[in-house]
């Protein structure tokens, strides 16, 4: 009976040292990224990994199962830059870094984050591309990047997301062409000006308009779509 007794009590403690560790998984990742920024005016002060979650620190919203939702630290001093870790924040539906000093790059691990509505880095000093996993963020529809100086190329994989309603990429040094992508065209051009890219390529319904006749002007538009992808896909 005492033998049971003591199993028991084990169990219970092992059980509990398991729970504690898997509530501080996220902790951990958001303190990777505290520990890897300067963090001049103390924003993250109230960030203390030794609690049992992090729902409790300053500009950190959780779920009802303490699962964090937001991190809305725009405006906030931090320099440093950001940590592959964040993609572990499996829930987070927002993560508001505007207006900070944050350099060095996206981490293509925020591909991962596939509960994300919004993800605002703009007005920060973040260099490199623009990764191709955030294609992966089907929920996402805020998607601002402007005002840091990314490279490289507008990945493709963005124009399958449905949801997004505001894409700026704008102030960046982004190269190439703007994908030509039916759910991109009401997003032109201010959320893409002021890089090196392309021109955009001719909208096929203007060349519909001034040809006068629709019947033409829509198979004047077919070809001139079809040579674009050709151009595009060779
Ligand atoms: C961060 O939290 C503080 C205190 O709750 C609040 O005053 C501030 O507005 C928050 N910052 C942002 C960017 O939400
Ligand atoms: C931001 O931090 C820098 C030090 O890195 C400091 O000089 C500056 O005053 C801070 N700005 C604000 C608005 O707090
Ligand atoms: C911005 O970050 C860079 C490098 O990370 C640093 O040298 C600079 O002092 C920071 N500027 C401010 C205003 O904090
Ligand atoms: C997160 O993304 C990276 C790179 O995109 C990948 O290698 C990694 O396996 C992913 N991690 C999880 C837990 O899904
Ligand atoms: C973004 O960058 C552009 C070009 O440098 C500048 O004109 C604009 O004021 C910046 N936006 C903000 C909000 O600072
Ligand atoms: C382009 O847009 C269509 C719908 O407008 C979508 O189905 C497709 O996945 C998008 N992306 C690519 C790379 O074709």
């Amino acid at each position: 009976m005492e033998r049971l007794i003591s199993v028991c009590l084990w169990l219970i403690l092992a059980l509990n040292l398991v729970s504690r560790v898997a509530g501080n998984a996220e902790g951990d990742a958001l303190n990777a990224f505290r520990i890897n920024v300067f963090d001049p005016n103390k924003a993250l002060q109230s960030w203390d990994p030794t609690l049992a979650n992090p729902c409790t620190w300053r500009n950190i919203t959780c779920n009802v199962d303490n699962s964090v939702t937001r991190v809305d630290l725009g405006n906030a001093n931090l320099s440093g830059q950001l940590v592959p870790e964040l993609g572990q924040l499996a829930n987070l539906q927002y993560l508001e870094l505007y207006s900070n000093n944050i350099s060095g790059t996206i981490p293509e691990e925020l591909g991962n984050l596939t509960s994300l509505v919004s993800l605002d880095l703009y007005l920060n000093a973040l260099t490199g591309p623009i990764p191709t996993t955030l294609g992966k963020l089907t929920k996402l529809r805020y998607l601002r990047l402007n005002n840091n100086s990314l490279t490289g190329q507008i990945p493709m994989s963005l124009t399958t997301i449905m949801s997004l309603q505001v894409l700026d990429v704008s102030n960046n040094q982004l190269v190439g062409d703007i994908p030509v992508n039916g759910s991109f065209s009401h997003l032109q051009p201010i959320s893409f000006s002021n890089n090196r890219l392309n021109n955009p390529p001719p909208i096929p319904s203007t060349a519909a308009t001034s040809s006068g006749d629709t019947a033409i002007g829509a198979i004047v538009g077919a070809v001139v779509l079809f040579s674009a992808s050709a151009i595009i896909f060779a």
